[in-house]
């Protein structure tokens, strides 16, 4: 009989890692826990109850909101207010912070930045979706929190994780002791440890990149996916080209075998389009964990100053040997 170790169960057992926290950390990872299972039930089902199409709104991205990013933002947000734990929220879903005032969350300590449904787009045809988020701790305890205090470098982040709804829903994330996955079982409603002490591939021959940019992307970058493409037997050349358009998905399949994600700066994307503080933060902090790294091209992504809540970077992050083949040929064409 092999023991299950839930998630709660694993959060309590490495909750001595943290000497500082009484719980509050496990607790507010026990909220997204939650959280998590209730969007998934609704994902899992989403082509049999009004949760699937447009929302007829759009965010402060300029995206046009699904019901399903309305309805996953709505759960979190939810969880996060009524756990006490969390002070402020930053999700890709609102232009500005959501500020907790409520009694139960009056000495709450930590910001959580989030991207309540990523891969949007890929809701309405059945393809994997996910959630991301990215946890600190307040700069100080005097008085109300502020925007700056949510601001902060990457590399100050406590925990980060994802969700993604796939052929099973995970929850994989770190408190930078090492990234631990947990597999929903539905038949007893617990994310249960299926993928302890995950570690990327320091090489992989997956590239992953939407490749309709190509004519605009800078040249490094059109330099390395041709050196993707070129035959070479000792490099396993050509690597194999997978794009699932959920960042989630692309980098969770990454992560377990190996691979690297690209999303450069494009024409309409002239800063990138990828997050810093509710998906590239989050994700570089899990990745390098694991043994990866996650740069802009040119720095770590975890020490870039955030100047603005949704400001955008281009990221290179996965297998580190092929990140650093990417920069070779970025920094060869600058
Ligand atoms: P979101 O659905 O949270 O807005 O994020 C979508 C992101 C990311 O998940 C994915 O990697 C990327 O957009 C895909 O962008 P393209 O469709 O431009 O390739
Ligand atoms: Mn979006
Ligand atoms: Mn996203
Ligand atoms: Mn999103």
């Amino acid at each position: 009989m092999t023991t299950v170790t839930t998630l709660g169960q694993f959060i309590i057992e490495k909750q001595a890692d943290f000497p500082y926290a009484k719980g509050e950390l496990s607790r507010l990872l026990r909220d997204i826990g939650i959280a998590a299972k209730i969007v998934n039930r609704e994902v899992n089902k989403a082509g049999l109850v009004d949760i699937l199409g447009d929302n007829g709104t759009t965010n402060i991205q300029g995206e046009g909101q699904k019901k399903l990013d309305v309805y996953a933002d709505e759960q979190f947000i939810s969880a996060l207010r009524s756990g006490g734990e969390c002070c402020v929220v930053a999700s890709e879903e609102h232009g500005d912070c959501i500020f907790i005032h409520s009694e139960i969350s009056k000495n709450a300590k930590y910001i959580v930045c989030i991207d309540p449904l990523d891969g949007s787009s890929n809701i309405d045809v059945n393809v994997s979706v996910g959630t991301i988020f990215s946890i600190y701790r307040r700069t100080t305890t005097e008085g109300p929190v502020q925007l700056k205090e949510v601001l902060q470098q990457g590399v100050c982040q406590v925990a980060a994780g994802y969700v993604v709804y796939g052929s099973s829903a995970m929850l994989v994330y770190t408190t930078g002791k090492g990234v631990n996955g947990f597999t929903l079982d539905p038949s007893i409603g617990e994310f249960c440890l299926s993928h302890p002490n995950m570690q990327i591939p320091r090489n992989g021959v997956i590239y992953s990149i939407n490749e309709g940019n190509y004519i605009k992307f800078p040249q490094g970058v059109k330099d390395y996916i041709k050196y993707c493409q070129v035959e070479d037997q000792i490099t396993q050349r050509p690597f194999i080209s997978r794009y699932v358009g959920s960042m989630v998905a692309d980098i969770h399949r990454n992560l377990i075998k190996g691979g690297i994600f690209l999303y450069p700066t494009t024409s309409s994307h002239p800063k990138g389009k990828l997050r810093l503080m509710y998906e590239c933060n989050p994700l570089a902090f899990i990745v390098e964990q694991a043994g990866g790294k996650a740069t802009d091209g040119y720095c770590r992504i975890l020490g870039i100053q955030p100047e603005s809540l949704h400001q955008r970077t281009p990221i290179f992050i996965g297998s580190t040997e092929m990140v650093e083949k990417v920069e070779e040929f970025i920094r060869l064409s600058s």
